[in-house]
């Protein structure tokens, strides 16, 4: 199994309708393809962790940074894991918007994060925090 992040820059322009498109398309195809995972979206960046098969995720990669809409696609990290982290989620989904300034804090000092200067162990632990919120409000649909 392979877990994999990166992030990246929302094009101009992107609204949060386009953004629950991509989700909406993303939770379909990541289920036929067995592919886990979760996305963190900010006005200025998307941090998002796929985990699945290394030929299913490589070959969504592939998509993923052939798309438009989004540019300066940065892995972060890629790794063999054992066990998956977001089993329960096709593609979960939090804007920072909802992301209070306590549980920023624990990860950076001034609670201004800077989500493209973590590395990929620490991306994963904010976002399986963050996962664990999220569930309470905002379940993957089945
Ligand atoms: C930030 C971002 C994240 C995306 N995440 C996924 C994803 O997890 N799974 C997926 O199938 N498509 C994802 N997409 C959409 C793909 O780029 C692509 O549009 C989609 O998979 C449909 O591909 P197709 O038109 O070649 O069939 C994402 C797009 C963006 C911009």
């Amino acid at each position: 199994m392979t877990q994999l992040s990166y992030f990246s820059r929302p094009a101009d322009g992107t609204t949060l309708v386009e953004i629950n498109e991509i989700l909406g398309v993303a939770r379909v195809r990541n289920r036929e393809a067995s592919i886990t995972g979760f996305m963190l979206y900010r006005h200025d960046c998307f941090v998002q962790v796929l985990e699945g098969g290394r030929e299913q995720v490589s070959r969504l990669l592939e998509r993923i940074m052939a798309d438009d809409r989004h540019r300066e696609i940065n892995l972060v990290g890629c790794e063999d894991v054992e066990r998956r982290t977001f089993s329960n989620w096709s593609m979960g989904f939090l804007s920072m918007r909802e992301v209070s300034r306590r549980k920023l804090l624990e990860y950076s000092d001034t609670g201004d994060l800077d989500l493209a200067r973590l590395d990929h162990g620490s991306l994963v632990e904010l976002m399986a925090e963050l996962a664990e919120l999220a569930e309470s409000s905002l379940p993957d649909s089945e």
